[in-house]
């Protein structure tokens, strides 16, 4: 069986996957994730040049644990797959480099996978049958994508439309930046979850393009009427039940637009299922709610497990072994460029 190297460094994960794919079913053989979470915990945010220097130093060690345990030697990886973008430049310079001086050193080719391409595909990979078309909701840090995937050749993924995005902040943003106005610890969106558990009062905060006939978000005024709502009532933020109650309001509108527009997209478009990926497809509520939803539309939903939503190598395997059955040539290392700003 063909084997994958993959190397994920976008943002402030440094991770490595080994995984095998071809006639039988894609299999991860090992995954293994760096968290630089406690590094950025120190500045309550991502500093690009602080994370390039965390990568620096763990690529290396990650890389050499993933091919350790899964029991694959370097010699026999069949390609090395990298994340070329989008994400920061100086934190996809180091993954990409490096897969670069490996292939080189090693004569092998080298797969550029585009982020979003992971985590889109991410939903397949513990539902590798799952009817297409399929409607996927990318929520991220960075994006927020409704994505029509098509039916392709062989029963892989067709061709994909992003159908809608957000016009200003992505939702995980939002997450973050309601943590921060409410003092909360990074990253946002676990710590903004956690609070809204515990909530009571719903402030029923405006639902942005919920009523568009588009399939685009906005995150911005919500942000806005948060920060509006707690200094017009003059709302003590250190207060763990008004962090709960902004907390839950904030969640319960955010969630309710993202799910009712993928849904609406699921039926207009005449989907046979429904995915959520990225990092904020991690919040439980979000994926009670969808399944709800989906639920009574009739829809299979696939959820990608928790350790695949968030920033992981194995959505990158998983993308390249699609690709590659696609038809998609790797390429001789020289040719790999990062691209932080890619589109999907
Ligand atoms: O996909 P990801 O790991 O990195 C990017 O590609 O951006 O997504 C990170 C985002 C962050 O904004 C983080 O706060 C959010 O996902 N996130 C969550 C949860 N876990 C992570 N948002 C809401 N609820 C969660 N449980
Ligand atoms: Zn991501």
């Amino acid at each position: 069986m063909p084997k994958i190297l993959a190397i994920e460094t976008s943002c402030d994960e440094t991770a490595a996957a080994v995984a095998e794919y071809g006639d039988k079913p894609f299999r991860v053989l090992d995954s293994v994730v760096a968290s630089q979470i406690k590094i950025h915990m120190a500045t309550n945010g991502v500093v690009p040049e602080v994370a390039a220097r965390a990568h620096i130093q763990k690529i290396s060690p990650v890389v050499k644990e993933s091919l350790k345990k899964s029991g694959v030697d370097l010699e026999d990886i069949d390609v090395i797959a990298v994340t070329y973008g989008p994400g920061l430049a100086p934190s996809l310079l180091v993954g990409a480099e490096f897969a670069k001086g490996l292939a080189l050193a090693e004569s092998k080719k080298v797969l550029p996978v585009n982020h979003m391409l992971g985590h889109l595909y991410s939903a397949l990979i513990s539902n590798p049958k799952l009817p297409l078309p399929n409607i996927n909701l990318i929520v991220s840090g960075g994006h927020t994508h409704l994505v029509y995937l098509a039916t392709g050749k062989k029963g892989l993924p067709g061709k994909y439309k992003v159908i809608g995005s957000t016009v200003d902040d992505a939702a995980g943003e939002a997450f973050d930046k309601v943590a921060k106005m409410l003092g909360l610890a990074y990253p946002g969106g676990p710590s903004v979850a956690k609070a809204a558990a515990h909530g009571k009062k719903d402030y029923a905060f405006p639902r942005p393009m919920l009523n568009d006939k588009n399939y685009d978000f906005s995150f911005s005024g919500l942000k806005t009427a948060v920060l509006y709502k707690i200094a017009g009532e003059k709302l003590n933020v250190r207060d763990p039940q008004v962090q709960a109650d902004i907390a839950m309001s904030f969640e319960n509108a955010a969630i309710d637009v993202l799910v009712k527009k993928t849904i609406r997209a699921a039926k207009e478009y005449k989907a046979k299922s429904i995915s959520i990926s990225g990092g904020v497809a991690a919040n439980q509520k979000l994926r009670a709610e969808l399944d709800k939803a989906a639920k009574k539309i009739g829809l299979p939903l696939a959820i990608p497990a928790f350790e695949l939503c968030t920033d992981n190598a194995s959505m990158i395997a998983n993308a390249a072994a699609i690709m590659l059955r696609q038809g998609y040539k790797p390429v001789e290392p020289e040719k790999i460029k990062i691209d932080p700003a890619a589109d999907l």
